[in-house]
């Protein structure tokens, strides 16, 4: 049996459910945010035959400051983190550096997982200052995760929820937290 750790998955009722049930397969307390109360309830009750638990925190995660609130309220209940898996949106532009802020100062060692969308890989996009603070967590080992395409026989599409989560769990079963690509984001102009 495994032993049981704390995990965040920020956005864990969408895409990432996957991944959710990954963790909680294995026994773990996975603290979930995201902000519609019923889907994160129908999540603890779809998974509650599972080794682990899931802990939903309803969050709206712009209001960067309550999230962090939150977030440290559910270390103090469960403990640090060994890894988090965080999918935000640009709408919270500041909520990344704070948590990463937070895990750095609560959780050192552990993992930090930011995804991404296909956009983050635009040749034409300027680089933002994330650098700067991650470079201010050394403690934390911070990988970065691109939702790229599938390029088919005569078209191509976007990645669906399990390839999405597939990517994410093997990318966290690897020993390096270098970047990883979930399918491609070249030939850039084949972006669907
Ligand atoms: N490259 C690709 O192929 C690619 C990339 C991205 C997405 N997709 C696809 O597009 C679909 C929709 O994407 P999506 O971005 O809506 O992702 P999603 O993972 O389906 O949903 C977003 C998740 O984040 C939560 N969330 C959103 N805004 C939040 C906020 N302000 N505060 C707290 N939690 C928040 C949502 O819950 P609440 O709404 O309850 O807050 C939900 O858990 C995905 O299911 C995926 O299949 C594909």
């Amino acid at each position: 049996m495994s032993e049981e750790k704390h995990v965040l998955v920020t956005g864990g009722t969408g895409m990432l459910k996957g991944v959710v049930r990954y963790f909680v397969e294995q026994g773990n307390t996975v603290s979930v945010v995201a902000r519609n109360k019923e889907k994160l309830q129908s999540l603890s009750f779809a998974f509650r035959n599972l080794p682990g638990t899931v802990h939903p925190i309803a969050i709206d995660y712009t209001q960067t400051d309550d999230f962090i609130r939150r977030i440290s309220q559910s270390i103090s209940h469960f403990g640090p983190f060994f890894v988090s898996v965080n999918w935000i949106h640009s709408t919270a532009p500041h909520t990344p550096a704070a948590l990463l802020q937070l895990q750095a100062h609560t959780s050192p060692g552990s993992r930090y997982v930011q995804l991404y969308g296909s956009a983050f890989a635009n040749p034409e996009r300027k680089d933002d200052d994330r650098n700067t603070y991650i470079k201010e967590c050394p403690h934390i080992h911070y990988q970065e995760i691109i939702l790229g395409f599938m390029i088919e026989a005569s078209f191509s599409r976007w990645l669906t929820n399990r390839e999405i989560c597939e990517g994410v769990i093997n990318a966290l079963l690897a020993s390096s937290s270098e970047r990883k690509i979930i399918g491609t984001v070249s030939p850039w102009s084949l972006r669907p």
